[in-house]
């Protein structure tokens, strides 16, 4: 069944249906859901949904939007919530440019990347990565924390050149291919999974965000997934239920599930 590696089901956008839209999923293919903590708030929110139902297991971290919010306090935190059974990652941590410009607020996101990749090297976790408009940063830091032994990672929504692509997947990273995959302008991304082995993609949708073409613009869930697997299976020519079965194993042996 369809392994979803990174959702956001503790959004705010999920309020009024977050239930009916969880329970319906087994019933839609859906058999796994990483529900990826982004903010301070998340992290309570994430173990609530993983306590809840069988199916969702969590990725811990805060997201670089939130990096100057956090303190020691936060970083104790994560590193407590992580020793929940159900908690699979250390994720999204990463770094945003794109929403943030200043050097000052780069330098502070960069802390707080490092210091939550030691946090998954010291838990033997693997991390999920969010970067956007940073690529020679986070490049460099994965880099130098692949080098001292690190447990695995994705780079979610991945948003870079096969070359860049290329250098993740020769650390034996994998890449979570999503939505935009299925989008008109993607051409990029479809040439960097064209390129890159089965063996290193996993599935995501960012739900609420990033919904697949036809439905682009529209609150995303995991029940979209199927236009994302359908699209792959054309660029890798193999079949759906090829890529279902594939990317839900890479999906289960870098999680250990
Ligand atoms: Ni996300």
């Amino acid at each position: 069944m369809i392994f979803d590696t990174h959702a956001h089901y503790d959004d705010e956008a999920f309020d009024a249906d977050r239930d009916v839209l969880l329970e319906s999923m087994e019933s839609n293919g859906i058999g796994t859901i990483v529900n990826v903590c982004a903010s301070i708030d998340g992290l309570e929110k994430t173990i609530a949904l993983m306590e809840k139902y069988p199916f969702v297991y969590g990725a811990i971290g805060v997201h670089p939007d939130d990096a100057d919010q956090m303190t020691q306090e936060t970083l104790d935190k994560i590193r407590t919530l992580l020793q929940h059974e159900k908690a699979v990652a250390v994720g999204e941590i990463g770094l945003d440019y794109y929403w943030h410009k200043e050097k000052e607020e780069h330098l502070i996101q960069q802390n707080m990347f490092r210091a939550q990749m030691e946090i998954a090297r010291e838990e033997k976790l693997p991390f999920m990565i969010h970067s956007r408009e940073a690529a020679e940063d986070t490049l460099n830091i994965v880099r130098e924390y692949m080098k001292g032994g690190m447990y695995g990672g994705i780079i979610h929504c991945f948003s870079y050149s096969k070359e860049i692509a290329r250098e993740y997947l020769n650390m034996g990273l994998s890449l979570g291919i999503g939505g935009v995959v299925t989008f008109q302008n993607a051409r990029k991304l479809r040439e960097v999974v064209e390129y890159a082995p089965m063996e290193q993609i996993v599935l995501e949708t960012d739900s609420p965000y990033l919904a697949p073409v036809p439905f682009r613009g529209k609150r995303n869930s995991s029940r979209n997934l199927p236009y994302v697997v359908n699209r792959i299976a054309e660029l890798k020519g193999i079949t759906p239920e090829e890529v279902i079965e594939i990317t839900e194993k890479n999906a289960r042996k870098l999680l250990n599930l």
